[in-house]
């Protein structure tokens, strides 16, 4: 798709479909030039001899914050289609705001395909397109709303539809530049909802091993795949716990980007690849493992940030952490009860072998740690019990450093991706003790989340550590605005948000 910045065109008349944000005193008045729009209202108006008006007023079009309307044929020296989107300024948060530039840009892709237009104009009326954020929440709305996943479909559509150009009337220095990082966020997001809606059968740890190895040649990256031979020398008794009960190797990916110019700053992202999560002996419900392809949205976050961080030349170490795993059951599959010994160390009771993720996070972290990272960053779906705390558009954020946990709020807002700060409650620390083994796995029949999180602590020992549970928004159960029914990608643009302001 070709996102140009055009100047503004009085007439509109080489363009088919035309978006147009609108405010009420606009409408009031659209016979005359009003004051309050840019004019264009009435242009248009006096161009269809009045029908524009006299078909607004009687679909009662108001122009209110997030009303749109389509109108499709009004005269033959109009586009065939206007698109007027209701940008009555209100008050809102730095989220909404630029939200609302997202779902702009999710409307005008969503009727270019309803239309079956593949070229569109949005005209730059009431937009601020030099905040940055506003510009590239623009481009995430057109980019990542028209996603669809058809790699194991049988017939292929041999010429679906694809949005080529979509034109910006802006009278405004819009940078191109911006453009430019918001299209390769987008495509990193794209990439890792991909990965998580591939078949469990197809996309395995080998097959996550596997993308890894070509993201870091194609971003020249130092790559280490630890198989099952390494981590059993490793002592990752975490993973090599879980993936027990599998035929497929497990692994701890770490990949390394350097800066040009040797720096001690670095920061770790750790992702949950868990390909799939059957529950394993503490077995899932029929119904609670559908979805359970979705276990590796944390790592598929993290490797889609790796295959574009190269290009954000980031002036310090970025290291990526992957633990990836099968969660299975058969005759050597761990038991409730089992003890085992991390990594770190730490001896931890198995109770319950559904609570997989932190098992696998430990060795990840405590690598990470070993490796002397000094702000760790972990993505995981680890918990059903933060999707009962926050439901599934927000993300559980868990932090020992406020500092840390606000850059990441920030940068979550501006990619439109919610996060929520949730205690470390030192209350409930008791909770994950063990009488046999140094800790459990599992925690009490509440505050799940905030156990799961408190276990994970137990492996950081210096770092500055952010813990984000994406059990909620990481797969998404239909369709709305930019986010497509299936693997959300979430995490990815905040990420790299935080990276490029880092
Ligand atoms: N992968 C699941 C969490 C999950 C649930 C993610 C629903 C996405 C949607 C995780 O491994 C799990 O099973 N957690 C258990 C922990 C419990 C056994 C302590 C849970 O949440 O029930
Ligand atoms: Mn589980
Ligand atoms: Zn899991």
């Amino acid at each position: 798709m070709k996102i140009l910045i055009k100047k503004p065109s009085p007439d509109l008349k080489a363009e088919s479909l035309v978006v147009l944000p609108l405010i009420s005193a606009e409408l009031e008045k659209p016979a005359k030039k009003s004051k309050a729009g840019t004019g264009l209202l009435s242009r248009l108006d006096a161009m269809s001899g009045g029908k524009l008006a006299e078909r607004l007023r009687r679909a009662k079009f108001k122009a209110k914050a997030g009303q749109t309307f389509v109108l499709n044929a009004i005269h033959e020296n109009l586009p065939a289609t206007l698109v007027l989107v209701g940008w009555e300024a209100e008050r809102a948060s730095e989220f909404e705001t630029i939200s609302r530039y997202r779902r702009l840009g999710s409307i005008a892709a969503d009727v270019a395909k309803r239309s079956n237009a593949p070229e569109i104009a949005i005209v730059d009326a009431h937009l601020n397109l030099k905040a940055e954020s506003n510009l590239a929440a623009l481009v995430e709305g057109l980019l990542l709303t028209g996603y669809t996943f058809t790699h194991h479909k049988s017939k292929k559509d041999d010429s679906p539809f694809e949005l080529q150009e979509v034109r910006i009337h802006s009278s405004q220095s819009v940078s191109s530049k911006s453009i430019d990082a918001a299209r390769r966020a987008c495509e990193a997001t794209l990439f890792a909802r991909d990965l998580i809606n591939t078949s469990p059968r197809e996309c395995t740890p080998t097959f996550l091993a596997n993308h890894c190895r070509k993201i870091a040649k194609a971003q020249h990256l130092k790559i280490d795949v630890f198989d099952p031979k390494a981590l059993k020398k490793m002592g990752a008794g975490g993973i090599l716990a879980v993936s027990q009960g599998s035929s497929e190797p497990a692994y701890l990916i770490r990949m390394v980007y350097t800066p040009k110019k040797k720096t001690k700053k670095n920061l770790a992202i750790v992702g949950k690849g868990v390909t799939f999560d059957s529950g394993g002996l503490s077995i899932k419900t029929a119904g609670g493992m559908e979805t359970m392809k979705c276990d590796m949205s944390g790592a598929a976050a993290v490797m889609a940030v790796m295959s574009v961080v190269a290009d954000l030349r980031p002036d310090f170490e970025v290291r990526a952490y992957i633990p990836t795993t099968e969660n299975m059951i058969n005759g050597q599959a761990t038991r409730p009860g089992d003890v085992i010994t991390a990594m770190s160390g730490k001896t931890i009771e198995v109770l319950n072998t559904d609570a997989e993720g932190r098992l696998i996070l430990a060795d990840a972290l405590n690598l990470a740690e070993k490796d002397g990272c000094g702000t760790i960053i972990d993505l995981a779906t680890l918990t059903g019990a933060c999707m009962v705390a926050l439901g599934t558009s927000y993300a559980g954020l868990f932090c020992n450093d406020d500092k840390l946990a606000d850059l990441l709020v920030d940068a979550g807002d501006r990619a439109g991706e919610l996060l929520w700060r949730m205690p470390l409650a030192k209350e409930y620390k008791d909770w994950i003790k063990s009488h046999v083994a140094d800790i459990k796995n599992t925690g009490r029949a509440y505050g799940g989340a905030i156990t799961a999180a408190l276990f994970l602590e137990e492996f950081i020992s210096k770092a500055r550590w952010a813990h984000l549970d994406i059990a909620g928004p990481a797969f998404a159960d239909g369709d709305s605005e930019h986010v497509r029914k299936g693997g959300v990608g979430f995490g990815v643009r905040t990420l790299l948000n935080l990276i490029s302001e880092y």
